[in-house]
């Protein structure tokens, strides 16, 4: 039966963690998967978590399953940062649950809209790679729209665009910050278009934050999203503590639902429930959990915020160090200090990112992308070189 099985290509940007692995240069430079690094090229464990982990080995006191939902304790302490101190169930109209991290996430939301009725889900491209495989895997018919013009700007005319023109049964994924690959977010006014147009049309928005914090800051992170939810009626988030936790491998997400009234929630909620138990069950507890202590306890939140300032300030003096080199061969590397998150994109074609590697062990993805947090003091300057000498 197996020999039915055409070979699958390796998801690439996983694929580049091994190839960089196996490489015995030792100034080698990983621009590749999304993890944030240190100065000295670390990915340590937050010293916010490893207190609440060591807090959690003390504390716990049993295993046993906790249910499709996993730890609402953890979902709701995350709320007030995602939707605002001030209301964070949005006048009772938001429930969540648990999701295995990021993708899990937009996995459950995806197929709740399909769920729901929704049979095609826009989306600006280039995207997170996984966007389209989950949609393709779903099946969901997925309808692409630029999202950046040729100078580095995000094309907000072709988003609103597809607004205006969707019709019932539709969707669009919108990254609610740091956009993965390309680091060019909506800008505020741009936001306010974007929720005013979506006000008006009955395409459903699911927004994927998975770099909360990691751009400007948890609240300059989250306005662009939260001008939305404050425009319509209904809308899907997934969320990843991933990053701004550094809880990579631990898979921490969260899904929450937006509903018109708070009295349609506990339908919604047991058909999502229902698509987790069919998919996983139940989320993985652990890192869910050391995230539930950090955010109970005041010291652990502000040792976690001083951690993700750090993070945050470190990535934009990188940024701001590419940016001062200015036009690098056939690249202008200026815009890579207003653009936000890990990631940015490198106009390079194939060839070049190939001799990248081959010549000077930089790994970054085939699209171009790069992980600004892979640069450091120590290789920043050979980085620039080597792009010099592949786009001269
Ligand atoms: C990335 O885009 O590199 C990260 O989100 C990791 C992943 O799962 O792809």
């Amino acid at each position: 039966m197996f020999e039915r099985l055409a070979p699958a290509a390796p998801d690439a940007l996983l694929a580049l963690i091994k190839l960089h692995a196996a490489d015995e240069r030792s100034d080698k430079i990983d621009l590749g998967v999304g993890v944030y690094r240190t100065g000295q090229g670390g990915t340590p464990v937050f010293g916010a978590i490893k207190a609440a982990e060591a807090r959690l080995v003390e504390t716990q006191d049993s295993k046993s399953y906790l249910g499709p939902e996993g730890d609402m304790g953890f979902v709701e302490a995350l709320m007030p940062y995602v939707f605002g101190e001030d209301d964070p169930t949005m006048d009772g109209r938001v429930a969540g649950m648990q999701a295995p991290g990021g993708t899990g996430a937009v996995r459950l939301a995806v197929a709740l809209a399909k769920a729901a009725g929704v049979t095609r889900v826009h989306l600006g491209v280039p995207s997170w790679p996984n966007h389209a495989q989950i949609l393709a895997d779903l099946p969901l018919e997925m309808a692409p729209f630029d999202h950046d013009c040729d100078d580095g700007t995000a094309n907000v005319e072709a988003l609103l665009e597809v607004i205006r023109n969707a019709g019932d049964h539709e969707a669009v994924i919108l990254h609610g910050c740091c956009h993965n690959p390309t680091g060019i977010d909506y800008t505020p006014d741009q936001w306010r278009q974007i929720a005013e147009a979506l006000s008006m049309s009955k395409i459903l928005p699911i927004i994927d934050l998975a770099y909360h914090g990691l751009g400007r800051g948890m609240e300059e992170d989250a306005a662009g999203m939260r001008a939305v939810l404050a425009a319509v009626p209904e809308a899907l988030v997934a969320y990843s503590c991933d990053k701004n936790f550094g809880l990579y491998r631990d898979r921490v997400g969260a899904f929450y639902v937006m509903a018109r009234e708070a009295s349609a929630l506990p339908a919604i909620m047991s058909n999502a429930a229902a698509l987790a138990r069919a998919n996983w069950s139940m989320p993985p507890d652990h890192g869910a959990a050391a995230v539930r202590l950090v955010l109970e306890d005041p010291k652990l939140t502000a040792q976690w915020q001083d951690e993700l300032e750090t993070m945050r300030t470190r990535m934009r003096q990188v940024r701001e160090r590419l940016a001062a080199a200015g036009q690098v061969g056939s690249l202008d590397l200026t815009p890579l200090a207003t653009q936000n998150g890990l990631f940015s994109m490198l106009a390079l074609d194939k060839d070049q990112i190939a001799r990248l590697r081959a010549d000077h062990g930089v790994y970054m993805a085939g699209s171009g992308r790069i992980n600004v947090a892979g640069l450091t003091q120590g290789n920043i300057d050979k980085f620039i070189a080597a792009l010099a000498e592949v786009a001269g």
